[in-house]
């Protein structure tokens, strides 16, 4: 692949002179499918972050004994960027990942990523690949920081060396259509004291065997309760989920075991301002399953930086299922999408300070 060099600030830069942007479509991306021209590769040896650069995106070379793959010693984030209505690119409040980012570091024994240079690896790597960020919408250019252990020694241990990377594509919907969830009571993705809070690729693992039981029984996802009980609702896999319950907002408040959504964390923000009642607490499955019976769950949906607003079609509990009715207009989860939606296009004002223009 033959490469363009350029020197900026830190990090080395070689630009690759076969852009595959002609194999992006805007109006059909599917999710995950796709990556951009660059990604951005930074080494921690001797104790420190080094040798930072951003390169075509290639395969990496690991070795067989390397520690993340043998022990699932690796963390990501994700978070998109946007084209706003002046055609400039901005990211939807990144230095809560970078944050986010270290707080799961830290329980994997994994080096923090200081936020100065998450932000401006992330700003160099999105001005290079600025012509990947799409404009249709419910479209984003998907950021995946990851990092992950690089040590040549299968004795368990912290690794000492480590891989910080980012890769970027452009993404559609994560859910193309309302999704049907199975509250599930068997099989727990977290416990107290366990890594549920963390962004590790062990907990999306774990996942996979119980969701593709609920997937052959006609589901999307689960929503994952309690380890102990199994009577208190935490998040779906891939996003965090809330309950309108006549009208009052209600959500499992972020612990050991659920993952601290930033998207999450915005809808509740909004909710507030705009008077809706919030409640952040545990929520019981019965009084979900109770709610949904009386027709007086009027809403239930999940939110995430992939999933965004997805509203919920179907919850399955035990031998029922349960189906809500279909969102229109008038009902909070499209109002709130639609404000963020217009706070990232910048057609509503960015009064928290969310939008990160690159
Ligand atoms: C995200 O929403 O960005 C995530 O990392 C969830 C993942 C399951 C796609």
């Amino acid at each position: 692949n033959p490469l363009i060099m350029i020197e900026t600030s830190a990090i080395r830069i070689e630009k690759t002179t076969q852009s595959r942007i002609n194999e992006l479509d805007e109006n059909n991306i599917p999710f995950g499918r796709l990556y951009s021209d660059h990604m951005f590769l930074a080494d921690y040896k001797d104790g420190q972050w080094q040798d930072l650069r951003i390169v075509p995106y290639q395969n990496i070379s690991l070795s067989p004994a390397n520690s993340a793959l043998h022990y699932g010693i690796t963390i990501f984030e994700g978070l998109k960027a946007y084209r706003n209505k002046d055609g400039e690119v901005v990211v939807f409040r990144p230095e809560a990942n970078a944050k986010r980012l270290n707080i799961s570091a830290e329980r994997m024994c994994i080096p923090a990523v200081p936020e100065g240079l998450f932000m401006e690896a992330l700003n160099e790597l999105l001005k290079i690949d600025a012509s990947w960020v799409p404009s249709a919408p419910g479209t984003a250019l998907y950021v995946r920081p990851f990092v992950f252990g690089m040590d040549e020694y299968i004795g368990i241990r912290p690794s000492e060396n480590f891989r910080f990377m980012i890769i970027t594509g452009p993404v559609g919907s994560y859910y193309t259509k309302p999704v049907r969830v199975k509250i599930e009571t068997k099989f727990s993705r977290a416990f107290e004291g366990g890594t549920g809070f963390a962004k590790a690729g062990g907990n999306y693992a774990a996942s996979l065997y119980p969701a593709r039981l609920a997937q052959k029984m006609g589901f999307d996802q689960l929503i994952w309760t309690d380890g102990k009980t199994h009577q208190y609702i935490e998040e779906s896999g891939t996003m965090n989920v809330m309950f309108m319950i006549d009208d009052v907002l209600i959500t499992a408040p972020t612990s050991g075991t659920i993952l601290k959504g930033i998207t999450r964390d915005s809808v509740l923000t909004i909710a507030r301002e705009w008077g809706v009642k919030v409640e952040e607490r545990p929520v019981a499955v019965a009084e979900v399953v109770a709610a949904a019976k009386e027709g007086r769950l009027k809403e239930a949906f999940g939110v995430g930086t992939a999933a965004t607003i997805a509203p919920i079609a179907t919850i399955g509990y035990e031998d029922e299922v349960y189906d809500l009715p279909a969102a229109d207009d008038s009902f909070f989860s499209r109002k709130i999408l639609k404000q963020l939606s217009g706070i990232r296009s910048g057609e509503i004002a960015d009064k928290h300070g969310w939008i990160y223009k690159i």
